[in-house]
């Protein structure tokens, strides 16, 4: 739960399972209580989770949509998402391992949401890939819940307690490959898997929602703090 929220303060383990699904109904209420005043969407009968992980915004999105799907490249993501919700008949979780959604025709869903996901993907380009993806399978009148990283703090040199953080997630990388535990490494030197992000500038990833068909209607950047910025958008088709 820390690698999908990573809460400082819910750091190693120390986030309570009730409180983490609320943090996803609360995040999901609030996008929808704004899209729902814009008339949106025409129709919630069939839903996308794109990058569900455990299933924290599935889980939010179920009580608003009449079915949903959530997908996830990680395989021990999904099977525990399938473990949290076994008691959830409208929800279902599948491993997408493409760098793209063509298993589902254009204007498959009614509802897609993607938050705190493409900043993750490897490159630009699937970055880009996916922003057109994630705009063709929504209906007419549909409803994408998105969140972009816009911007990021330039890399500064190493120096001074920054080198000793990079050392220490090197060990801990050599030492992950040689089995050690991810919960030993933590416990023992404090270490954190490395975290690469991408950011999609605002105006770019503005171009690229229209470009594939999409109307904002909404948008809500947020300066999270150390040169570090995200943007929320509404977007129907
Ligand atoms: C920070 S978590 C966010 C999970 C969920 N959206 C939430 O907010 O609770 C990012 C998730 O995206 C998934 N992910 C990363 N790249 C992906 C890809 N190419 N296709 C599908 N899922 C991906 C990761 O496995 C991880 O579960």
């Amino acid at each position: 739960m820390w690698a999908i929220v990573t809460d400082p303060e819910r750091d190693h383990s120390r986030w309570e399972v009730d409180q983490f699904f609320a943090s996803g109904q609360a995040t999901v209420d609030d996008l929808w209580q704004v899209a729902t005043g814009l008339g949106l969407p025409a129709r919630s009968q069939r839903g996308l989770d794109f990058g569900c992980g455990v299933g924290r915004l599935t889980r939010a999105l179920g009580a608003h949509v009449d079915t949903v799907l959530g997908l996830d490249i990680s395989r021990s993501m999904v099977d525990r998402a399938r473990r949290f919700h076994e008691g959830y008949p409208n929800l279902a979780f599948a491993v997408h391992e493409r760098d793209d959604l063509a298993d589902f025709a254009d204007g498959s869903f009614d509802v897609v949401c993607c938050l705190l996901v493409l900043q993750h993907l490897p490159s630009m380009a699937a970055i880009e890939r996916y922003l057109h993806e994630l705009v063709r399978v929504l209906a007419p009148g549909g409803l994408l819940m998105l969140q972009l990283t816009t911007s990021l703090p330039v890399a500064q040199p190493a120096t001074g307690l920054r080198a000793r953080v990079r050392l220490r997630t090197r060990l801990g990388g050599v030492l992950r490959t040689v089995g050690v535990g991810p919960g030993v490494l933590a416990s023992l030197l404090g270490w954190r898997p490395p975290m690469t992000m991408t950011a999609v500038a605002d105006e770019r990833a503005r171009m690229l929602l229209t470009s594939a068909g999409g109307h904002v209607v909404w948008t809500c950047p947020r300066d999270l703090g150390h040169g570090e910025q995200d943007c929320l958008y509404l977007v129907t088709a």
